[in-house]
């Protein structure tokens, strides 16, 4: 796919129906809303009090890339070469690298090729590599990421893999400085943060490490994690997590010129990005529909996550009674079972389309080419979210999926048995 496609490459709806009337699409279509993203990018940065640096690995996607640009988004959070070369491409910016584990080559195309001069470190030889690779330029940020503590609060725990213990990093940190390097600090809380004040904890954990290795950073860069509002999910207001970052900031008593960064993924896309697609079969109240866990939907089995849907026929001669229907994915795995139902009207047969909400963040981006599936169909519309209007009440033909716990931990451990 060309990166630098602009939006007028792809077709505009007002809204989702007019997108089924129109295009009858018999493949899976990815429903942009470029409107609804700016505003969500707008409503972050105006209360976050630093730079928000958007993590592209989330949603890459052109369409969502332009709109959050729109937004007020100018700098980005990457993690491969690929990333840098889109987003300097297309942006004419050098992003954050902040992947603490890089390849050689790709740490000496970041910083010769594409100025990258922000690169997240956990280790010791990582610095050493980076040093080694592009020597001690002054201007290097080299950002240690600390480990915070695992979190029930949060879907996605990232500190199994990532992140020094803090007495390590005080020294990442202090070595960094001998090589005549600049130091900073991050962390990651987890991702789908429901508790803000895992913020707060993070912060005190930043302040003893600064304090131990008597430091003040060049840049504090609080992570990502913020999390999108999905059904059934307690999400406190962001408010709430920014009143949170505000009085740990205040608590380490940074001096003025430090920068604050955040790197948010899902709290900027995940709703702004549906899915269509289309039944296949109905056995009974069994659907098949033609994506699943191995396209668009893979964060659905690992998480609790509940998603609305709403049935789309174009003549609009649907049942007002619902029914739970089991949903297949189009792949021949046994696994490529979606672990909740759906409830739709009870007429639904094949040929239907059903429209699936808030599949903004790590959607595509995880898509798998498994069996030869795989959608590239986008598509702008313009209507609001069913996430708003259900919030507001307004179309009864949209309902909670419901999550079937049982096939959910079976299949939870089908995959630990496959590991
Ligand atoms: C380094 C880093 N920053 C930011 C993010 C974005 O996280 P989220 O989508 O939870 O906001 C991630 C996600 O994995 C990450 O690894």
């Amino acid at each position: 796919m060309d990166i630098n496609m602009n939006q007028e490459y792809f077709p505009h709806f007002s809204d989702v129906r007019s997108l089924v009337k129109t295009l009858q699409p018999n493949y899976p279509v990815y429903c942009v809303r470029p409107k609804f993203i700016q505003q969500t990018a707008e409503n972050f940065i105006s209360q976050f009090a630093g730079t928000v640096m958007y993590a592209v690995k989330c949603n890459p996607h052109p369409l969502v890339l332009n709109a959050l640009s729109s937004g007020g988004i100018k700098q980005f959070d990457v993690a491969s070469q690929s990333e840098i070369a889109q987003i300097f491409n297309t942006y004419r910016t050098s992003p954050h690298f902040m992947h603490p584990v890089k390849n050689r080559e790709a740490i000496r195309i970041a910083y010769f090729k594409y100025g990258v001069r922000y690169y997240a470190v956990d280790h010791l030889d990582e610095l050493e590599k980076i040093v080694q690779e592009i020597g001690t330029d002054p201007n290097v940020v080299i950002v240690t990421r600390v480990k915070t503590p695992e979190s029930d609060s949060c879907l996605y725990h990232l500190a199994k893999k990532f992140g020094a213990e803090p007495e390590e990093a005080a020294k990442l940190m202090q070595t960094t400085e001998k090589y005549g390097l600049k130091a900073g600090i991050t962390f990651h809380v987890g991702s789908q943060c429901t508790d803000p004040k895992l913020y707060g904890k993070a912060l005190n954990i930043v302040g003893e490490v600064l304090d131990y290795a008597n430091i003040e950073p060049t840049c504090v860069d609080v992570g990502g994690g913020f999390p999108a509002a999905y059904p059934g999910t307690k999400v406190a207001p962001l408010e709430k997590y920014m009143l949170e970052i505000k009085n740990g900031l205040d608590r380490i008593n940074l001096a003025s010129s430090v920068q604050i960064l955040a790197e948010p993924g899902r709290a900027l896309v995940a709703s702004g990005c549906s899915l269509i697609v289309q039944v296949l079969l109905r056995k009974s109240n069994q659907l098949y529909i033609n994506d699943g866990i191995f396209g668009a939907l893979s964060e659905l089995l690992d998480s609790e996550t509940v998603l609305l849907s709403q049935l789309i026929r174009p003549d609009d001669s649907v049942s007002d009674e619902l029914e739970e229907f089991s949903i297949c994915g189009v792949t021949c795995d046994s696994t490529d079972m979606i672990p909740c139902n759906f409830k739709l009207p009870k007429d639904v047969r094949e040929g239907d389309w059903i429209e699936i909400d808030q599949v903004g963040a790590y959607s595509n981006a995880l898509s798998t080419r498994f069996n030869g599936f795989y959608s590239k169909s986008f598509a702008c519309v313009y209507d609001e979210p069913m996430s708003v209007c259900s919030s507001k009440n307004k179309n009864k033909n949209k309902n909670n999926f419901s999550r079937q716990k049982n096939k959910l931990k079976q299949i939870k451990e089908m995959k630990e048995i496959c590991i």
